[in-house]
């Protein structure tokens, strides 16, 4: 939700996507924490971030956060008997449940398997840039449900980070949810490449679909796609087999000796061979942008802001980011030059892309890569060096790799113009007829129905002056939980995590999270804006826009606050009728009376 409407659906993110630099000035003391939170007990939720800057935020984000918690154990013993199908496989429901119907109903779409479907040709897309013939299995996923364990935990979340909570993510049950990200098969997918690796195959792509928890605009939807790329080295390859006297000189022959081949590599990228004069395929001109204009201003690694880990050297760090960035950058190319193909970028102009130095808890050092598109920098991509630890659970320790992760709406809506991202799950001809696998298309609108919009405005239950110091009596409120399957749960009782700041950021190249239209919305303990989202989505489906803050006051006469929310209905197919827009906005309203306790006026 924004505070400001706008029109584009790709401007209206970039208010958040332009507070990167922010968030990088403030990532350090969250990484220096972040790290020791991973080095101690996971269960450990002593508080381990400062709070977060406001802006975006990835999944390294920053913010203070309380976990989920679990309800008592009565309450879950309550509940047992009840389980799930998704995907036609049966999970026991506990209290943790927060999927709704209407988000289920998503499950088993598979977009990106039909034939012509915009986010079928961008996954061909990326994957015609890391190809099985360069040695990357090209994998889906589509399960979407995983444990907490994929998701978070051994990914190196630390136990308080923002993403874990209920107001955030789809729980499944207490130990699973609807993957929030595709580097939640990371681990899985490193290890299937110990066998390939002797196969020839050193990487892999992977697309799914992910789901968050989130607010309404053009650019956000609660189910997305995002693709994940990964490519790994072996830096020593006969370790094991070596006397241990002779271990450590040997190795290190090898470590360069290796080095030299991770430098073939690199020379090999035809962004490298264009940059540096060499010849390339003649045919390479006409699939990529390759003047592309690249800027990287900060060094690849830092000690205080981006550290190599302490297994890396620098050397071999320089030559895997260098891989990483200009294989990202010819993905880039490749979607500029199909843009200017359709008229929807300059063809005079050099594309421009810039490298931002970040944070993620699997990888460092970490970067975002933002695109110049009309006019600001969109971000677009988050990627970095593998964190060790995750190679030596995945059973390939002596291995170096990087992995990027980018959502495929993003990426599909620049690369056709599409405004508005409910457009990917329309069924209408006058939508999907528009693409054609090897051509480049501008999306032409074919019909713009008329908006109508509803203000909703209500006191904010609970408010008693306290909230705005930041949460501390958080636990001791109720937590709304909406929309289960259609049915209202009692679950007073279940805590959700009190609502930091930004506890809903945006994480880009996720395609996710988004930043509250207001702090202060987002900073009260009993009402956070991602269940006002869920509840308009589970009432109004693909018929709600937008939903944005317009107005909010602190009465000190009441010692409340007062928020107002106007709900843009618009369906992208037809025109619709005052009445029935009436009809639905009532049922909101009496969904919010009944599930999150507020006081309508
Ligand atoms: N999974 C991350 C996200 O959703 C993106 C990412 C993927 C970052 C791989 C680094 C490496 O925010």
């Amino acid at each position: 939700m924004q505070l400001t409407r706008t029109g584009c659906a790709l401007r209206a993110t970039s208010r958040r996507w332009a507070t990167i630099s922010n968030r990088f000035l403030s990532f350090t003391a969250a990484r220096a924490q972040s790290n020791a939170a991973t080095d101690t007990n996971p269960a450990d939720t002593s508080p381990a971030y400062p709070p977060r800057p406001p802006g975006l935020y990835l999944y390294g984000g920053i913010g203070q956060f309380k976990q989920p918690n679990p309800g008592s154990e009565s309450q879950r013993s309550a509940d047992r008997g009840f389980s799930s199908t998704i995907d036609d496989k049966k999970y026991p429901k506990d209290l943790h449940y927060n999927v709704s119907k209407q988000i289920l109903e998503h499950v088993g779409r598979k977009l990106y398997l039909q034939p012509n479907h915009p986010l079928y040709l961008t996954r061909k897309l990326i994957e015609s840039a890391f190809s099985e013939d360069q040695g990357f299995n090209n994998r889906l996923e589509p399960n979407p449900v995983v444990t907490v364990k994929e998701n978070f935990d051994d990914l190196g979340f630390p136990a308080d980070h923002p993403g874990r909570s209920r107001t955030d993510t789809y729980y499944v049950n207490q130990d699973h949810v609807l993957r929030t990200h595709t580097s939640a098969h990371e681990l899985k997918l490193f290890s299937e490449l110990k066998e390939d690796l002797y196969a020839g195959s050193h990487g892999y792509t992977l697309c799914s679909d992910v789901f968050r928890r989130d607010s309404i605009d053009r650019s956000h939807y609660p189910v997305f796609h995002q693709m994940e790329g990964a490519r790994t080295w072996r830096l020593v390859t006969a370790n094991e087999i070596l006397d241990p006297n002779e271990r450590e000189a040997i190795a290190s022959h090898e470590r360069r000796l290796n080095l030299r081949a991770m430098k073939d590599d690199l020379e090999r990228l035809p962004l490298w061979r264009y940059r540096a004069g060499r010849d390339i395929d003649p045919k390479l001109h006409d699939q990529a942008a390759l003047d592309l204009k690249a800027e990287d201003p900060h060094p690849n690694f830092d000690p205080a802001t981006n550290p190599l880990q302490p297994s890396h050297t620098a050397e071999e760090i320089e030559l895997v980011a260098s891989h990483l960035k200009l294989s990202v950058e010819f993905l880039l190319a490749k979607v500029f030059r199909q843009a200017q193909r359709a008229g929807i970028i300059s063809r005079t102009e050099p594309p421009r892309v810039r490298w931002i130095p970040t944070y993620f808890p699997f990888t460092s050092p970490s970067w975002e890569l933002e695109v110049w598109w009309q006019d600001e920098w969109l971000e677009i991509l988050g990627c970095g060096i593998s964190q060790q630890q995750l190679l030596v659970k995945a059973g390939i320790p002596e291995s170096v790799g990087w992995a990027w992760g980018i959502g495929v709406e993003r990426l599909a809506m620049l690369l056709y113009g599409i405004p508005d991202i409910r457009l990917f799950w329309s069924q209408d001809r006058r939508f999907l007829g528009q693409f054609r696998e090897g051509e480049a298309t501008r999306f032409q609108e074919f019909s713009k129905y008329p908006e109508c919009y509803k203000d909703v405005a209500f006191w904010v239950p609970d408010a008693d002056g306290k909230v705005e110091n930041g949460g501390e009596e958080a636990e001791t409120l109720p937590p709304p939980t909406v929309g289960i399957e259609g049915e209202q749960r009692a679950v007073d009782s279940v805590a959700t995590p009190s609502p930091s700041p930004s506890s809903s950021g945006a994480a880009a190249p996720a395609g996710g999270h988004n930043r509250s239209s207001s702090d202060s919305a987002q900073h009260h303990p009993s009402f956070h804006e991602n269940d006002l989202a869920e509840i308009v989505r589970d009432i109004a489906g693909p018929l709600v826009e937008n939903v944005t803050l317009v107005d909010e006051f602190f009465s000190e006469k009441k010692r409340r606050r007062s928020l107002c929310y106007r709900i843009m209905y618009r369906s992208l197919e037809r025109t619709l009728t005052n009445e029935e827009v009436n009809e639905v906005h009532e049922k909101v309203r009496r969904r919010m009376e009944e599930q999150l306790g507020v006081e309508l006026r």
